[in-house]
């Protein structure tokens, strides 16, 4: 059975699309989900060497329906490409910089792919120019160079993850192409149902699909979008020729968790503005920064890009890195893990990793809001900073 990329007469919302993609041909007896292809290989006829699939490494049927959603819901004109994860798609992404070019980067990107870039850079590959990203005029110097060499590459990620930095994608995309420069916008955080960096004038998307696309934490994907025919055949390459492909299981369990994508999102987001809001208002936590709060440097911008503010949020407990960690192990409801985007809400001290930079508070907490019950929720912050603040209390009085 042939998948048939959907063909809709009209313009469906981006809630009905994570629904209704990627569904197999209609007819009498046709299943109603795409069915997962185990084949490493594909019949060719004929003199014909190969078929149009020609390997299991170049294509596999079980990615077309999930890279035809992720096109319609990022708004390309080309399929998207899956990948077996978003660092892959991040290795991907970052071989479109030519030898010898100048790649720009936030200097809070997710940290996985900052050092890629960095090890890249010292074997002599590119340099690499790490930016703030919030500060618009210090990206747009470091595109044009300041007398150096223009950059060949902008790599966006907005929120940032973990600090949350909000770009403001629009401007340094126009910025970004009046240099020549390609712009490969992370939009993990966000999804497409929060934000749209193609329309913003992004050519490239990047997801760790692994995270709320899937978001159930059971799977490790990536994916890249362009409507650039020249991009797509060249990440297509890379992906064909290095290997770093989706397994047809996972790529099916990615398509079947984006179903419910809209109402995660719309009851995730709600979450994080309300805990965000009584968390900014707790003795236990120093700050809050979250794009969703009016008081927050991204917040203006926030709004105008997104719709919504995502469902990561970060706190910097009183009493310093001790009093985090004992937050986090006086939790009983919110699960200690990496990650984020999935259904169950995670928490970690981002420190604990050797590669965050020093520049991300030691006391930083990264909170991924799941769909649990808001009052749950709550309920497990409230008596773990509490625990966590009696304790930061009766140490200062046992040294005074
Ligand atoms: C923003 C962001 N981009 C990319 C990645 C890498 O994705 P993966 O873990 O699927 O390789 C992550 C993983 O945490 C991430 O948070």
């Amino acid at each position: 059975m042939t998948y048939q990329p959907s063909t809709h007469p009209d313009q469906l919302s981006p809630d009905t699309v994570v629904v209704a993609a990627g569904r197999p041909a209609r007819g009498h007896d046709a299943p109603v989900n795409p069915p997962i292809v185990l084949s490493s290989t594909y019949v060719g006829t004929g003199n014909v060497v190969d078929g149009d699939r020609a390997y299991g490494r170049y294509s596999n049927p079980t990615w077309d329906p999930l890279e035809d959603a992720l096109s319609q819901l990022e708004g390309a004109t080309l399929p998207g490409l899956v990948f077996s994860s978003g660092m892959a798609a991040v290795s991907a992404g970052l071989s479109l910089v030519p030898a010898g070019g100048v790649l720009v980067m936030p200097t809070h990107s997710y940290q996985g792919a900052l050092v890629m870039a960095q090890e890249l850079a010292n074997r002599g590959l590119f340099s690499l120019r790490t930016v703030d990203i919030a500060n618009t005029d210090e990206v747009i110097a470091a595109l044009t160079g300041s007398g150096e060499k223009a950059a060949d590459m902008l790599w966006l990620e907005s929120p940032t993850n973990p600090m949350l930095e909000v770009a403001d994608l629009h401007v340094l995309c126009r910025s970004a192409q009046a240099v020549g420069a390609i712009v490969v916008t992370d939009n993990t955080f966000s999804t497409p149902l929060v934000q749209k960096p193609l329309e913003l004038g992004s050519d490239i998307v990047l997801h760790s699909v692994t995270k709320y696309l899937a978001g159930h934490s059971d799977v490790i994907l990536g994916a890249l979008v362009t409507s650039s025919a020249e991009l797509r055949e060249r990440l297509l390459h890379h992906r064909s020729i290095h290997g770093a492909i989706a397994g047809p299981f996972e790529a099916w369990l990615a398509l079947r968790g984006m179903r419910t994508l809209a109402l995660r999102i719309e009851r995730s987001q709600a979450s994080a503005v309300e805990l965000a809001n009584r968390l900014d208002a707790h003795d236990g936590v120093e700050r809050v920064r979250f794009p969703g709060l009016a008081s927050d440097p991204g917040h203006v911008r926030a709004q105008a890009q997104m719709n919504g503010f995502g469902s990561i949020l970060c706190i910097e407990v009183a009493g310093g890195p001790d009093a985090a960690d004992a937050v986090v192990d006086a939790l009983r409801l919110w699960t200690p893990a990496t990650s984020l985007g999935g259904v169950e809400s995670l928490i970690e001290r981002r420190r604990r990793h050797a590669n965050e930079p020093d520049s991300v508070p030691a006391n930083l907490l990264r909170l991924s809001v799941g769909i649990e019950n808001l009052e749950d929720l709550w309920a497990d912050l409230d008596q773990a900073l509490g625990l966590a603040l009696r304790g930061s209390a009766d140490g200062a009085a046992r040294e005074a």
